[in-house]
């Protein structure tokens, strides 16, 4: 296990997609877990579900599963220019290691399913119908807010263990074959499947837009001073 700082785990966190084989202990499963479940949540409301899927029946079909969504994805990528900011041969690199994931998720000896019960909000009548077709336009971004950030924990959880993991969404497109796989309820919906185990890939180089770029002070066009 590692010991490392919070601002060390964060600048050399990075998206890990080959895994080793080997079991990672349950104890280590459970320190993630309870990482996660320190996150916050819209109004404290906890409504998350973490499925941890260790046996290789299971884990073979959620690979399936996203082996096939993962086509769909690909062929969107391939069509698509790539981002300016992102160098070609880095680029590269993230493709191959995305395409060798499309093939082997199910061989990553953890698969964590992040999951919500998403529950329609309640709205009183006495709220004015704009700002109550306004609030139940907002409740899909409320929802993720109320789960990504028990996924960072997870992501952070891993690195200080020296597990790898990424944060994958491609599965969305097959949900409903991934809820019955796992027997999820209607109302519980699956936010990111993601991969975790011992890896022989390096920590580290993670490369960034500078602030100048992606941060502005008081305004929109007054870009952050480097
Ligand atoms: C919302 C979201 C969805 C993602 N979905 C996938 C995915 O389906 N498959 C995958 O291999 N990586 C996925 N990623 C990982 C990103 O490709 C990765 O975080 C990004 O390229 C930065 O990688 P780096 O930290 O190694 O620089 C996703 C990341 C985010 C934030």
């Amino acid at each position: 296990m590692s010991d490392i700082g919070l601002f060390e785990a964060i600048h050399s966190t990075r998206a890990i997609r080959h895994f080793r084989p080997d079991p990672v202990p349950h104890e280590l499963i459970a320190k993630i877990l309870d990482a996660a479940i320190q996150a916050p949540s819209a109004g404290n409301n906890q409504n998350w579900l973490f499925v941890v899927v260790t046996g290789a029946d299971q884990r073979q079909k959620l690979g399936d599963i996203y082996r096939r969504a993962s086509l769909w994805v690909r062929e969107k990528y391939a069509s698509n220019p790539h981002p300016a900011h992102i160098e070609p041969a880095q680029y590269r690199k993230m493709w191959s290691g995305g395409v060798y994931l499309h093939e082997r998720m199910g061989d990553a000896p953890v698969l964590l399913l992040p999951c919500l019960r998403v529950i329609a909000p309640m709205l009183p009548d006495d709220i004015p119908a704009e700002i109550r077709a306004r609030m139940t336009a907002a409740a899909p971004w409320t929802a993720g807010a109320s789960i990504y950030p028990a996924v960072q924990n997870i992501i952070l959880a891993c690195r200080a263990l020296g597990l790898g993991t990424v944060l994958t969404t491609n599965h969305t497109i097959l949900e409903a074959e991934v809820k019955q796989v796992l027997g999820l309820p209607d109302d519980v919906r699956t936010f990111a499947l993601m991969p975790i185990g011992y890896t022989d890939d390096k920590f580290g180089g993670v490369r960034r837009r500078p602030l100048s770029e992606v941060a502005v002070i008081d305004r929109y066009g007054s870009p952050w001073p480097n």
